[in-house]
């Protein structure tokens, strides 16, 4: 096991946060993992950070405990029945390759989900979303190591109360796991979908007569590309906050008010686009020093270069502020602030 002490974490998040470890170790095989925690057990007793690609978390500060960076590898066709694949994935793979190794094979269902940054194991943690699909629909079960227990235990998806960028890995069992691996259930058959959002304008744009999951994959990377900020030229972590959900009275009174306020409405609720709000208080194309609000799409907030993770947190507290006292909506941050 390799262990680093005081280590940066600048090259491990997609912020570009110049924050560091006290310590940092990959971790590329079960025998290591076990070995780091019986050790941290017996000598460090210090607080774990499970690290993917860093591309939804935000630091404020250096991390005072021990960086485990997965990097489980290893992707496998483990089962298949008369409609489903089971794609057997290891947290430490990346998510888009996964994905691209999907579409070749045509295992459909994950295609919609293209080009999202990070590995496998956060895939189930917030239950990653995009275009219509969330991971919930194509889950079918997970390998996670108990810290302190040291066993294996297998996830349901029942086991996973998955919601809106949400699961218990979030919430109940908070900082008690260790995802090791995902299974996904993958339809022989594609069931498309294209009503969401501008998906079926580009694929008229590419021209596109015959429907595929190929298309698809392209057709949804295209529309990222042109409006959130890729991560290697643009320090951020994708949506700073979740759409907020309100009830369906809130609405109205509101629409009374902002009689152009977009909504989606679902049972007694209305999911409000965060970008909107955010938008409608001034802060699109915001930037103060290195902080700001993206000029396309102001739910991201980026680091042009060298800002500083307490900054970005700031900024976010003045929108979540700002949208509150104009619209009475409290923003829920979706990143991870460590
Ligand atoms: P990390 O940032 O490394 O970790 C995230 C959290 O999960 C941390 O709390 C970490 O401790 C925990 N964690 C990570 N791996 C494990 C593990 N193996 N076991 C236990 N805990 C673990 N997200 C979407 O849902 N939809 C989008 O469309 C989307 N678009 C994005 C676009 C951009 C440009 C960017 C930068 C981000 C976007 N995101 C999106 C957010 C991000 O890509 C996802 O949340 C992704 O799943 C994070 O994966 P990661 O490996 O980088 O996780
Ligand atoms: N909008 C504005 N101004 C803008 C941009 C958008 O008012 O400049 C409004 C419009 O009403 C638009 C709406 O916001 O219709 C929605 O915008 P968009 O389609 O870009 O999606 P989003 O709601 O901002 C969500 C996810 C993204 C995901 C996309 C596509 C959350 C928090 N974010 O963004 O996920 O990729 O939908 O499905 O749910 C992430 O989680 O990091 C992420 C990027």
């Amino acid at each position: 096991m390799q262990l680093f002490e005081n280590h940066s974490l600048l090259p491990y998040n997609s912020f570009g946060i110049a924050a560091k470890a006290r310590y940092f170790s990959p971790v590329r095989s079960m025998n290591e993992l076990d070995t780091l925690i019986a050790e941290n057990k017996k000598s460090f007793q210090l607080p774990l950070l499970i690290l993917g690609g860093g591309s939804n978390l935000l630091f404020t500060k250096d991390f005072n405990g021990w960086v485990v960076k997965n990097e489980l590898k290893g992707i496998e066709l483990v089962r298949e029945d008369e409609d489903h694949y089971y794609v057997k994935a290891m947290a430490g793979e990346n998510w888009h390759e996964l994905v691209i190794y999907c579409v070749k094979r045509n295992y459909a269902g994950i295609e919609n989900l293209s080009l999202i940054p990070g590995n496998v194991g956060a895939s189930p943690m917030q239950n990653i979303g995009a275009y219509g699909v969330e991971i919930k629909d194509v889950f079918f079960e997970l390998e996670a190591y108990h810290i302190a227990e040291q066993q294996v235990v297998t996830f349901q998806a029942g086991d996973c109360e998955f919601g809106y960028r949400e699961s218990v890995f979030k919430r109940a069992l908070k900082n008690q796991y260790i995802i090791l691996s995902v299974t996904y259930r993958l339809r022989k058959v594609p069931e498309f979908h294209t009503s969401y959002g501008a998906i079926e304008k580009e694929l008229e744009a590419m021209r596109v007569d015959t429907l595929s999951i190929q298309a698809i994959s392209d057709a949804v990377i295209r529309i990222r590309n042109s409006k959130l900020p890729n991560p290697t030229k643009i320090g951020n972590a994708g949506s700073f906050f979740k759409n907020p959900v309100i009830a369906e009275e809130q609405y109205r009174q509101l629409q009374t008010k902002f009689n152009n306020i977009p909504g989606y409405p679902n049972a007694a609720t209305v999911k409000v686009p965060a970008a909107w709000l955010i938008e409608q208080c001034g802060w699109k194309g915001y930037r103060s020093g290195d902080a700001g609000c993206y000029s396309l799409q102001p739910l991201v907030l980026v680091n042009y270069g060298t800002a500083t993770g307490a900054e970005i947190f700031d900024l976010s507290t003045r929108i979540i502020l700002s949208v509150q006292e104009k619209f009475n909506i409290l923003l829920e941050r979706e990143v991870n602030i460590i």
